[in-house]
């Protein structure tokens, strides 16, 4: 019997070992690729027993989630085909025809569309709550007796709000609601959000995950009795990995604690450079002091992450910058080694229309910065050329 359920004490151990085969599938030091789609049968208990790629099943399955529950600190894991397949499967396990769920206030462009495009027609109805500005007083006029879920960012794409998750995690107790959080910004490194009582973590593995731009995929983790009711669902719904892309992400997983270290000290120093750069309207970043999610996120993480936004002014400056540096390309998504830049009003929110952008300050001069683990001095001099206005 192959045995996947070793763990170590320190979270960069884990990376690198927890979950791995053994003993050694073949004596193979890392998991290879099981590229079959079916297995021999073993008089199987249950349908989900049956060994078949779609059921998340493969020794590459079995492994990377051995490897990530162990990384979020939580008991089991489901790993998923996006971001997107790990959120929706989510949220429909908790929240059928009927219900209704609480949101905070700025999401994921992607997480929105989907709650608002078809929420409704899912009959699944949302309420926004503001968890940086706003208070458990607020949000219990949101709730309704068919409420069962809130759900939220460790850090909000694209303005890197940290809101008061702690408040958060007591309101969702006394109200017996599933807490449900998007931890992609963060990632285990900087923030481990079952340690503060959240249910349930979904990530977008596409960025820090997996970290080198090259798969698409997704996480569950969280107590087995949550993680079994949403794997129930994803058979059904069939967002399931192949074992190449498994394969990958396990690679990519274990360089994350020296990835996020480097990015961490990267968007670190970026932040301080744009926050007092003369052309700068606004940086929006948690490790800056003057941050308004600095506190909370000095409580909670380790790392205040390297994702980073910030306001030119103007459309045209915004275009401008994104023209003229030279090493961040300008593409959608991030978490990868390589540093990314790209206006959300064009890109992750542009599914929004443009009233509901301006609204949540997502205008048409923010600039978002996904910091890679280059040179840091030869990042700032890049951010210092491209920024050249006068
Ligand atoms: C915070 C966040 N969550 C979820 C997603 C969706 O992930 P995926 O593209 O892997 O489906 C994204 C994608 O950009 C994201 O930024």
């Amino acid at each position: 019997m192959t045995d996947y359920s070793h763990r170590f004490k320190t979270l960069e151990t884990n990376l690198v070992h927890a979950g791995a085969p053994r003993p050694n599938i073949g004596g193979a030091v890392v998991t290879p690729i099981f590229q079959s789609a079916n297995y021999l049968m073993a008089d199987e208990g249950a349908y989900d027993e049956v060994r078949y790629i779609r059921l998340s099943n493969s020794p590459n399955h079995f492994a990377l989630q051995a490897r990530l529950a162990a990384a979020e600190g939580g008991e089991a894991a489901l790993v998923t085909a996006s971001g997107m397949a790990a959120i929706s499967t989510s949220i429909l396990a908790f929240a059928g025809a009927g219900d209704h769920i609480l949101t905070q206030k700025t999401l994921y462009g992607g997480t929105q569309n989907l709650l608002d495009d078809d929420g409704p027609r899912l009959r699944v109805a949302h309420t926004p709550i503001d968890t940086v500005n706003g208070g458990p007083s607020d949000w219990e006029a949101a709730l309704r007796p068919e409420t069962r879920l809130i759900l939220v960012e460790s850090i909000s794409n694209p303005l890197m709000e940290v809101g008061d998750l702690e408040a958060v995690v007591a309101f969702a107790k006394r109200h017996d609601l599933i807490t449900l959080i998007d931890n992609t910004f963060t990632s285990p490194v900087n923030f481990r959000p079952l340690e503060i009582g959240i249910d349930l973590v979904v990530h977008s593995a596409t960025k820090y995950l997996n970290g080198h731009s090259d798969i698409v995929a997704g996480a569950v983790i969280g107590s087995k009795e949550h993680v079994d009711r949403v794997r129930h669902l994803l058979l059904h719904l069939g967002g399931s990995i192949d074992p190449n892309t498994a394969f990958l992400f396990e690679r990519g997983m274990k360089t994350l604690a020296l990835r996020v270290a480097k990015q961490n000290a990267n968007a670190q120093r970026v932040a301080e450079f744009l926050d007092t750069h003369e052309d700068i309207v606004r940086v929006n970043y948690p490790g800056l002091a003057s941050d308004p999610g600095h506190r909370i996120a000095s409580r909670l993480f380790s790392g205040y992450g390297g994702m980073l936004s910030f306001y030119t002014g103007e459309p045209e400056r915004a275009e401008r910058v994104l023209s003229r540096v030279r090493i961040p390309l300008h593409a959608a998504s991030l978490g990868g080694v390589e540093s990314l830049v790209v206006r959300p009003a064009r890109s992750s929110h542009l599914g929004l229309p443009p009233e509901a952008r301006q609204k949540l300050g997502i205008t048409d001069d923010l600039i978002r910065v996904s910091i890679g683990i280059e040179d840091t001095d030869e990042l700032l001099a890049d951010f210092a050329q491209a920024l050249q206005f006068r």
